[in-house]
């Protein structure tokens, strides 16, 4: 491929990109309120990279239990989702193209994010990894 074809549109199972460029998801952790609903920044930020061809929202959780993160957007609930279709029309307006990246960190969270519960993964198997919990980073269990 030579540098014409990046900026030639793409039919990706029948979404036609602009060009062959796709912007990868990224956590950005913006959402610090109570319903954890994408903002105005959300929709900024995304508005802002709508000239990619394709891009892949941050990582959105799909549930209560998918939660391994703080700040991140849901997409679970009525209002979480009506704050994404601003994201998603702001950005069909610039004559973008998205998709939301669905997440569930199963092990990789914390009981701090769940009441106090053990998070639900498929295994007991502890990923030893460092969790963003509002009291900063804490260890899996
Ligand atoms: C700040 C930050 C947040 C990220 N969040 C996500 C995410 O939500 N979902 C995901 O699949 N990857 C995430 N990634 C991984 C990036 O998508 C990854 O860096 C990229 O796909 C690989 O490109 P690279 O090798 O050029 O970094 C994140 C990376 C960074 C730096």
């Amino acid at each position: 491929m030579d540098n014409n074809q990046l900026f030639e549109p793409y039919d990706l199972g029948g979404i036609v990109l602009a060009n062959r460029i796709v912007m990868a998801p990224m956590t950005r952790s913006r959402s610090a309120n109570p319903d954890t609903v994408a903002t105005d920044l959300t929709t900024r930020y995304y508005q802002q990279r709508a000239t990619a061809g394709l891009i892949i929202t941050e990582g959105t959780f799909v549930s209560p239990q998918a939660i391994g993160v703080i700040n991140v957007p849901g997409i679970y609930t009525p209002l979480q989702i009506d704050s994404w279709k601003k994201v998603t029309d702001a950005v069909h307006r610039e004559g973008g193209k998205i998709v939301a990246q669905l997440w569930h960190t199963g092990a990789y969270s914390h009981p701090d994010l769940h009441g106090g519960k053990k998070p639900l993964a498929p295994s007991s198997v502890n990923p030893n990894q460092q969790v963003f919990t509002p009291e900063g980073f804490k260890p899996t269990e």
